[in-house]
C-alpha cells in the first residue's frame, strides 16, 4: 500500500480506514469527486451528539467497556471545541465529517476510538446526523417565518382600515384594506409553518442502530440511542432508516412553497414600488439606486427574493432527481442530498429575514391607494348586490343592469357615483337615491363583513386572532 501510494496522481486517504482490502489508495480525482468534506462539514454538532449517544449505548450494554466510553465521550467533546474554536484540521483526503472526526478522536484517545464505530455504519451514522440537522433547520426556519408573520401582523394592525384596490387579473376588482392583504401572507406563511411541523414531526424517529443496511449482530439498544438524541422511536425497518431521504425531500418541497409564498409576495413589493403604482416605497437600506439612472431606487431586495425562489425550486428538483432511480439501500448519490438541503436552508434565512425588513420597514402611500382603489369601476358589484338587495332582482339580471351603467358612466368618463338618478333611471327604474350609499369605497369596504372578508371591523378582529394563533 504504502509503495503504490507514493505513486505520482495518488494518496493514501481515507483508505487508511478501510485499507486492509485495497492496495492502492485512490488516484487524487477520486479523492476530489469522493470527499463530501467540504460541505457536511456542517454535521459536525449532530455527529458527535449522535456518536456521543451510539457510545453511552454501547458502554451500557456491555458491547464497550465503561472507561473506553467515557474516553470516546471526553474526546469527542474535546473535538466539539476544536471544531468550534476553528482549530480543527478537516482533511479532504478523509472525505467526510464522519471519518475526520473519528480519526482525530484516534490522535487524541488512541485505540478506544477505533471501538466507537461497532455496531454502526456510516450509512445509518449519515441518516441520524441529517435527519437531527434538518430538525435543527426547521425549528429555525420556524422562528424565522413567525418573525415575518410578526411584522406583516403589525403592519396589518397599522392599516386595518386602509383602502387599496383589490386585483384580479391585476384589473381593479372591489376596494380591499391593505391590512387585509397582508394578512393573506400571514395565513399562507402559517400553512408553511404547518408543514414544517409536519415534517419535524415525521421526521423525528432514529435511523441509528439500522448499522450498514441489515441491523447488527451486537445487542443495541436502540430505544436508548433514539431518546437520548430526542427521537420519539428507533425507525422501524434497517433498509429504509439508511437508505430514504423523503425527510430532506418534505424539508425542500415545504422549503419551495414557502419561496413561492415569499417571491409573491416580492413580486407586489415591485409592483408597488413603482412610480405607476407608487403605493409603497422601500426603506433606503432594502434599496439601491442606479449608477446612471439618478431617479432610480430599485427594490433590488425584493427582486432577488423573488429570483431565489428559484433556487429553492430548482433544490427540491435536484434531490427528486438524485433519488428518484436509486435501488435499496444506501449508494453513494445520497451523498449529494445535503448541499441542495443546505443552499435551501441558507436561501430561505436570507429571503425571510430580507422580507421581515422590508415590511417592517415600507412606508405605504396612503393617498395614492385610496384614489386607486375607487378606479377602475371598482363597486360595481355593491351597485349589483344593491339591486338585489334592495328592489329583490336575481343577481344575473343586476350583473347586466351594472354593466350597462358602467358603461354610460365610461362614455361619460366619470365615476358610478357620478352618474345622476335620472341617468340610472334610463337604464333601470327602479333605482332610488339610495343607491348612493353603496358606491363610495368606504361604504364597498365596510359593506365585505362576512367571516373573512375585508371590512376594516373584521380586519381588525382578525389581526388580534392572527396574534394569538400564530404568535402566542
Ligand atoms: N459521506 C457519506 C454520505 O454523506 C457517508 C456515508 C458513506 N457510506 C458509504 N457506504 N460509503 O452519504
Amino acid at each position: 500500500m504504502a509503495k503504490n501510494s507514493e505513486k505520482p496522481g495518488t494518496s493514501k486517504g481515507a483508505s487508511g480506514i478501510w485499507g486492509g482490502r485495497f492496495a492502492a489508495g485512490p488516484a487524487d480525482i477520486m479523492l476530489k469527486i469522493n470527499a463530501s468534506i467540504d460541505f457536511d462539514r456542517r454535521l459536525y454538532a449532530q455527529d458527535i451528539a449522535a456518536s456521543k449517544a451510539h457510545a453511552a449505548m454501547l458502554a451500557k450494554t456491555g458491547i464497550i467497556s465503561d472507561d473506553d466510553g467515557n474516553a470516546i465521550a471526553k474526546g469527542l467533546d474535546d473535538i466539539a471545541k476544536e471544531i468550534e474554536s476553528g482549530d480543527f484540521d478537516f482533511k479532504q483526503e478523509l472525505e467526510d465529517i464522519h471519518m475526520n472526526v473519528e480519526s482525530r478522536l484516534g490522535e487524541m484517545i488512541g485505540a478506544a476510538a477505533g471501538r466507537l464505530h461497532t455496531a454502526r455504519s456510516r450509512n445509518d451514522q449519515v441518516a441520524t446526523d441529517f435527519r437531527l440537522w434538518v430538525r435543527d433547520a426547521l425549528n429555525d426556519l420556524d422562528a424565522g417565518v413567525k418573525g415575518l408573520q410578526a411584522a406583516l401582523i403589525d403592519r396589518a394592525d397599522e392599516h386595518a382600515a386602509t383602502a387599496m384596490p383589490g386585483f384580479t387579473h391585476l384589473q381593479s376588482a372591489q376596494p380591499v384594506t391593505l391590512g387585509h392583504h397582508l394578512l393573506a401572507y400571514v395565513e399562507m406563511l402559517g400553512r408553511d409553518r404547518g408543514r414544517a411541523a409536519d415534517c419535524a414531526k415525521r421526521l423525528n424517529e432514529s435511523p441509528l442502530g439500522a448499522a450498514a443496511l441489515a441491523g447488527t449482530s451486537f445487542p443495541i439498544d436502540r430505544e436508548m440511542t433514539a431518546k437520548a438524541l430526542g427521537f420519539a422511536a428507533p425507525m422501524a425497518n434497517s433498509l429504509d432508516a439508511v437508505s430514504d431521504r423523503d425527510f430532506a425531500l418534505e424539508f425542500l418541497s415545504l422549503a419551495a412553497i414557502l419561496g413561492v409564498h415569499l417571491s409573491r409576495l416580492a413580486e407586489e413589493i415591485v409592483l408597488w414600488c413603482s412610480s405607476q403604482f407608487a403605493y409603497a416605497q422601500m426603506p433606503d437600506a432594502f434599496s439601491t439606486g442606479s449608477s446612471i439612472m439618478p431617479q432610480k431606487r430599485n427594490p433590488d431586495a425584493a427582486e432577488l427574493v423573488r429570483a431565489k425562489a428559484g433556487g429553492l425550486i430548482g433544490a427540491l428538483n435536484t434531490l427528486m432527481i438524485v433519488m428518484k432511480g436509486l435501488p435499496l439501500a444506501y449508494g453513494k448519490d445520497m451523498q449529494e442530498d445535503k448541499v441542495p438541503v443546505f443552499n435551501a436552508a441558507d436561501t430561505l434565512a436570507l429571503c425571510v429575514a430580507a422580507m421581515t425588513g422590508m415590511v417592517a420597514e415600507a412606508s405605504f402611500n396612503k393617498d395614492k391607494m385610496r384614489v386607486d382603489a375607487g378606479k377602475g369601476y371598482a363597486t360595481a358589484t355593491d351597485l349589483a348586490d344593491w339591486l338585489v338587495r334592495e328592489k329583490n332582482m336575481p343577481f344575473r339580471d343586476a350583473h347586466h343592469v351594472t354593466g350597462a351603467l358602467v358603461k354610460l358612466a365610461e362614455e361619460k368618463n366619470v365615476g358610478l357615483e357620478q352618474l345622476s338618478l335620472s341617468e340610472m333611471q334610463s337604464v333601470s327604474p327602479d333605482i332610488t337615491e339610495s343607491v348612493f350609499g353603496v358606491l363610495s369605497v368606504e361604504d364597498s369596504l365596510k359593506s365585505r363583513d362576512s367571516f373573512g372578508g375585508t371590512a376594516p371591523g373584521r380586519v381588525q378582529d382578525a389581526v388580534n386572532e392572527a396574534r394569538k394563533r400564530f404568535l402566542d
